[in-house]
């Protein structure tokens, strides 16, 4: 293994002039400057990293804990986050925790073990976890992503979830729709909760009862998703319209309606939450409530780095907006 010690024997300089060249900080001569990038590049010499933290106090990584980065939504959020970090120096360790707080809290904890700077979680439960508290505590940076929790004071983005779902399921009494079931998956965390706030607020807007049997809740995959829509809509009395509150529920609920045969708008109305890219090639289109995803993550990184930077401002809660999208999946109630 090259040593600076190699490089700065080469260079014909003193090992602290390399080391200084090597970590790009302090002064040297343009002249002995030359003959150390000269010598790493003859050499091949690559600085220890884990060295070089012992000194710098930072591993220059960020860590990044999502649910499934199978999930379109979250491989887009990853990529905004990454669009910031990467140009600031940050090399991202990215985790996922399958919506599960034991499996996240073994991540948070590694994280910590491999001392990142800063932390970008989309955390699995919006109830307080002893290892999340601890890491604020520590002083490490943390930005929450995509959903809050309670009692944690650090930056969160978010988007109008409320707002958005109440905007869709409005829409669906518009066109005369009174029985109007909706599909969620993880009631633990606040995206779930703000959209079925929206739900409700909606069908109160309009005098309209909910029916309990007419929300259902699953695991966050879209098998999960299709067994409770097949469930929902195999009922003689199955209501006339769906709101799904992610595109795994989307997913799973358009699989059952198909199986099923019911046709779309005709037989069932349905607006799903969370743009998917397929959306456009399907017949008929969805309608959906789109999330500025990439801009999630780009926003999220910022504030990290802003940390990262020494920002010691009192906590942000970002709310970004939604956006309704007219498609073809909704029709006039039979
Ligand atoms: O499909 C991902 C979206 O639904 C995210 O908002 C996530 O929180 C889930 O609720």
């Amino acid at each position: 293994m090259v040593t600076i010690k190699d490089v700065a024997k080469r260079a014909g300089v003193s090992q602290a002039t390399a080391s200084r060249v090597a970590g790009n900080y302090g002064y040297v001569s343009i002249a002995k400057r030359r003959k150390v990038l000269a010598a790493i590049r003859e050499l091949g010499y690559h600085p220890n990293r884990i060295a070089r933290s012992m000194v710098t106090k930072s591993t220059q990584t960020v860590g990044l804990v999502v649910t499934d980065i199978e999930n379109p939504f979250f491989a887009q959020l990853v990529r905004g986050v990454e669009d910031v970090t990467w140009e600031y120096g940050y090399t991202l360790i990215l985790a996922n925790t399958d919506e599960d707080t034991q499996r996240e809290s073994a991540i948070l904890t590694t994280l910590q073990e491999k001392m990142v700077d800063g932390l970008i979680l989309v955390p699995a439960s919006s109830r307080h976890s002893a290892i999340r508290a601890a890491l604020v505590e520590q002083g490490i940076a943390m930005v929450l992503l995509d959903r809050a929790v309670d009692g944690l004071e650090v930056d969160k983005v978010l988007v109008d979830n409320e707002n958005g779902a109440c905007q869709a399921v409005s829409h669906l009494i518009g066109l005369g729709h009174k029985r109007i079931g909706m599909i969620l998956d993880n009631l633990d965390i606040t995206t779930n909760i703000e959209r079925l706030a929206g739900y409700h607020a909606a069908l109160a807007a309009h005098d309209l009862p909910v029916e309990k049997n007419l929300v259902q809740s699953c695991q966050f995959t879209r098998q999960s998703a299709h067994t409770i829509a097949l469930e929902m809509l195999r009922q003689p009395d199955h209501p006339t319209a769906l709101f799904t509150a992610n595109n795994f529920m989307s997913i799973g609920a358009l699989r059952a309606i198909q199986e099923i045969g019911l046709n779309i708008p005709e037989d069932i109305s349905v607006v799903g939450f969370d743009e998917l890219e397929w959306n456009q090639l399907n017949c008929p289109q969805l309608t959906v409530v789109a999330q500025p995803v990439h801009e999630m993550g780009m926003v999220a990184g910022e504030r990290l780095i802003a940390r990262l930077k020494g920002d010691k401002t009192s906590a942000l809660e970002i709310r970004l907006k939604t956006k309704f999208i007219l498609r073809q999946s909704c029709g006039q109630v039979a």
